[in-house]
């Protein structure tokens, strides 16, 4: 299999203060991160502009399909590369079930992520109980005809998002072989889901798993550096 750099991506959700950005990107400074990884911080839109000049590459959390327009509360892609955003996560668990966002729409945002030079980090995972390859491959539907090697996947089971329970090794290899099975010239394929400084250097090292897409313990900037550097550091 191709080596890819590993992507490290933080989820900061709806967390975080101005006054946390300059203490998180100092401890994250004071670190040799490994060359092999790739750090991006996906903060709330409020936060983005307090990263400026931190040298980390950032992420939106969501953005709107439409390039402007009289949309109460959205940001589009193109703001959110207007705001430093190489990336955008798209289609992530909590906006499929707080809003209800469809394959359509979420195909429409890809695109507008694409349009607007960024590089969107598409969410897949299936519930507790559901068929995964039967879910996943009718999701991964969102991202027919779109140049998929400029698009990024990050598989987290819904039920393994902030519950402390990762997915078994095995899992994981066999559900990223069948991701890549499906959409051969993807980019990385990153694993979510209760990734901690713990597991991240095991789950690193499986086949298929090219970087993490962390939640709650990317909140902690020690326990996210820490997450990097098993990169170079496997388990
Ligand atoms: P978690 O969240 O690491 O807190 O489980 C992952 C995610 O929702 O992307």
């Amino acid at each position: 299999m191709t080596a890819r750099t590993k992507l490290i991506v933080a989820n900061w959700k709806m967390n975080g203060t101005q006054a946390a950005i300059a203490p998180f990107v100092a401890t994250l400074q004071a670190q040799t991160l490994p060359d092999a990884a790739n750090i991006v911080v996906c903060p709330p839109f409020t936060l983005l502009a307090a990263f400026a000049g931190s040298g980390l590459a950032l992420g939106g959390q969501d953005c709107h399909a439409s390039a402007k327009g009289a949309y109460t509360g959205c940001i589009s892609a193109d703001m959110l590369r207007d705001s430093g955003c190489n990336y955008v996560i798209i289609g992530h668990s909590e906006r499929r079930r707080d809003f209800a966002e469809s394959n359509e729409l979420l195909a429409a945002k890809v695109q507008a992520a694409l349009a607007a030079g960024m590089v969107p980090i598409f969410c897949i995972g299936e519930k507790a109980g559901e068929a995964a390859e039967a879910i996943l491959s009718d999701q991964l539907q969102a991202l027919k005809g779109l140049p998929l090697e400029q698009i990024v996947i990050a598989y987290e089971p819904v039920w393994a998002i902030g519950t402390g329970q990762v997915a078994a090794p095995a899992d994981i290899i066999v559900r990223h072989a069948f991701i890549r099975g499906q959409v051969p010239q993807i980019g990385q394929i990153l694993y979510g889901g209760s990734v901690t400084a713990d597991n991240a250097g095991a789950i690193l090292a499986l086949d298929g798993v090219d970087g993490v897409l962390v939640g709650g313990a990317s909140l902690d900037a020690a326990s996210f550096a820490a997450i990097a550097q098993s990169v170079a550091n496997p388990a």
